[in-house]
Formats: C-alpha cells, sequence, structure tokens
C-alpha cells in the first residue's frame, strides 16, 4: 500500500514500546489511529507523544485484551464505526515467559499463547474480511526471530512466534487462493530491541499468575535475556520505520537484525546434518 495518508491503522500493544511507536511512525505518515491494550494508561501516552509529533492525528482507543475473540471482533466494529474500516492491522501485542519448559505451567501457557498466538489470530479473523470487502488492506504480524531460532528458556514464546511465522505465510497464499493479492501481509521477526517487554508480567492476569518457583539457571537465563533486551541496537523506532516501509514496499519479511538471517541458514545446515540441536546463543 503505497500511499498511507488518510488511512487508518490499527494497532493492538499500542500503549508501549514497538506499538507506541508503530503509532507514531502511521501518524506522521498521516494517518488516523485505533489503538488497543490492556493498559489505558499507556495509550494515553501514547496519545500524547503522537500529538506532539503529529497535531490534530484522529485516534479511537479501546481496552482490549487480544485473547479474546469477542473484544477483537469489538475493536474491528471500532474501526469501522469511527473510521469506516481499517488498512493497515499491527497484530503487535504480546507478552513473555521464562523457562525451562517442563516447569512452565497450564497459566504460563495459556497465558503466553492467548496473547501472541490467539491474539494474531482473532485479528486475522475480525479483519481480513473488511480488508477484502474494501479491496486494500495490509496485515503486519509481529513474530519474532524466536520465531525461527530456539535458544534455552524461552520454549513458550519460541512456540508461539514460529505459530506467528507459520500462520503469516499460509495467511498470504490464503488470501492468493482467492485473488486478493491487494490485501498484503508482512511478519515482522526482530532480535532482541529494548522495550518493557522483559517486564510483560506487569500485564499478566491474576487468574493466569506465575507461580513457578524459578531455578538457579532459570534466573541466570531470565537475567540474560533482560539484559540483551536492554542492550539491543536498533530502537523500537527504527523498527517502526523499517515495518512501515514494508506495508508501503508490500514485503513479506522483515528481519531488521542482519545476522538473523544468517543464523537461520546455519539452522537450515545444522538441520541438514541431522546431527545435533542447532543453539543460536552459540552457533
Ligand atoms: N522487545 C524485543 O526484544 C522483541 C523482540 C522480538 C519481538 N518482539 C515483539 O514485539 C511486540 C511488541 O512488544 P514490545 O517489545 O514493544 O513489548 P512491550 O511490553 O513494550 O509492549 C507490549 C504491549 O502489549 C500489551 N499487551 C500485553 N498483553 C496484552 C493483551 N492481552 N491484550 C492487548 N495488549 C496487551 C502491553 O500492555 C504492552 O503495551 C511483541 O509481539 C513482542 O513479542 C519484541
Amino acid at each position: 500500500m503505497q500511499d498511507l495518508k488518510g488511512k487508518v491503522a490499527v494497532i493492538t500493544g499500542g500503549g508501549s514500546g514497538l506499538g507506541r511507536e508503530l503509532a507514531l511512525c502511521c501518524a506522521a505518515r498521516g494517518m488516523n489511529l485505533v489503538l488497543g491494550d490492556v493498559d489505558e494508561k499507556g495509550m494515553q501516552e501514547t496519545l500524547r507523544l503522537v500529538e506532539e509529533k503529529a497535531p490534530g492525528t484522529e485516534s479511537a482507543t479501546m481496552r482490549l485484551d487480544v485473547s479474546k475473540l469477542e473484544q477483537v471482533q469489538e475493536f474491528a466494529a471500532l474501526a469501522k464505526s469511527r473510521f469506516g474500516g481499517a488498512h493497515v492491522l499491527f497484530n503487535n501485542a504480546g507478552v513473555s515467559v521464562g523457562g525451562p519448559v517442563w516447569m512452565n505451567t497450564q497459566a504460563d501457557w495459556e497465558w503466553v499463547m492467548g496473547v501472541n498466538l490467539y491474539g494474531v489470530v482473532w485479528g486475522i479473523k475480525a479483519f481480513t474480511p473488511m480488508m477484502i470487502e474494501q479491496g486494500e488492506g495490509h496485515i503486519v504480524n509481529v513474530a519474532s526471530a524466536a520465531g525461527w531460532l530456539n535458544g534455552p528458556s524461552m520454549a513458550v514464546y519460541n512456540a508461539s512466534k514460529h505459530s506467528v511465522v507459520a500462520l503469516s505465510e499460509t495467511l498470504a497464499l490464503d488470501l492468493r487462493d482467492v485473488g486478493a493479492e491487494q490485501v498484503g501481509v508482512t511478519v515482522l521477526c526482530p532480535a532482541f530491541f529494548p522495550t518493557a517487554i522483559h517486564d510483560s508480567a506487569r500485564n499478566r492476569p491474576a487468574d493466569k499468575a506465575d507461580t513457578i518457583v524459578r531455578t538457579e539457571v532459570a534466573a541466570e537465563r531470565t537475567a540474560a535475556i533482560q539484559s540483551a533486551v536492554a542492550k539491543g541496537r536498533i530502537k523500537a523506532e527504527d523498527i517502526a520505520e523499517m515495518t512501515l516501509k514494508a506495508v508501503e514496499e508490500d514485503q513479506f519479511y522483515v528481519f531488521p537484525h542482519r545476522k538473523i538471517k544468517d543464523l537461520i541458514r546455519l539452522r537450515a545446515e545444522a538441520a541438514g546434518v541431522e546431527k545435533t540441536v542447532f543453539d543460536s546463543m552459540n552457533p
């Protein structure tokens, strides 16, 4: 979609990190915003920053839990009633939890899969028919390098992000099958970059509370991941800008960190010789 001016951007997880930067980039291009997040204060802060950067931007917000289909359908109805439709959907909301995998609880799986996988599935289900009917649209699914490479202590997150890559590829093919190529798809696969994702538990619902007593190794792994997020060299605002360019140029895969593509090739080579598990932390 080459000209985004006057179009409607719908962003889940718009109250922090990458979602906020996507909102700022979309507003700078003259788009209207529909933001959804469980964090209402965060969304208000996003709108304050949007008003500073792009005064007069039209917007709507909704307290949204993306893991609930009815709420995502209500969110789609909000975009339709407020702006007449939705042009670019960013399925961006995401959370993370540590391992090891045999200690992850049912609540860990339900929470992370609910947000990271079902959140994307419900977004696709609620918005794709609207975009097909409009005859234009673009869906950006925020996956991760963890959708391709599996480090230790991140099984739940890795599984959720592999699923997002898989369903994005199939979505693009299914759209082609019905002749709806005018609805584009992008899957964003960044490595670590600084946001509040290391503190995902701030939004964890009480009925899916964290009950794991973490081992020393697990605590070390969590600390290493937190440090990698904080030290990420590409900023959320740069990743947001790359993502908007991908929408404008109808680019499917986006790997903001070049090294990830090399690691994916190494993983494929390791699989080709069927010898040992590929460790993306120590290739
Ligand atoms: N930061 C990284 O290192 C990194 C790397 C790869 C991919 N990602 C992905 O980027 C996306 C954005 O994350 P971020 O890094 O900006 O983290 P963040 O924690 O700063 O932002 C995530 C947002 O999602 C919202 N959210 C959480 N649960 C929700 C729910 N149930 N319904 C609606 N909103 C909910 C949070 O309130 C928050 O505003 C996620 O999908 C994440 O997995 C992040």
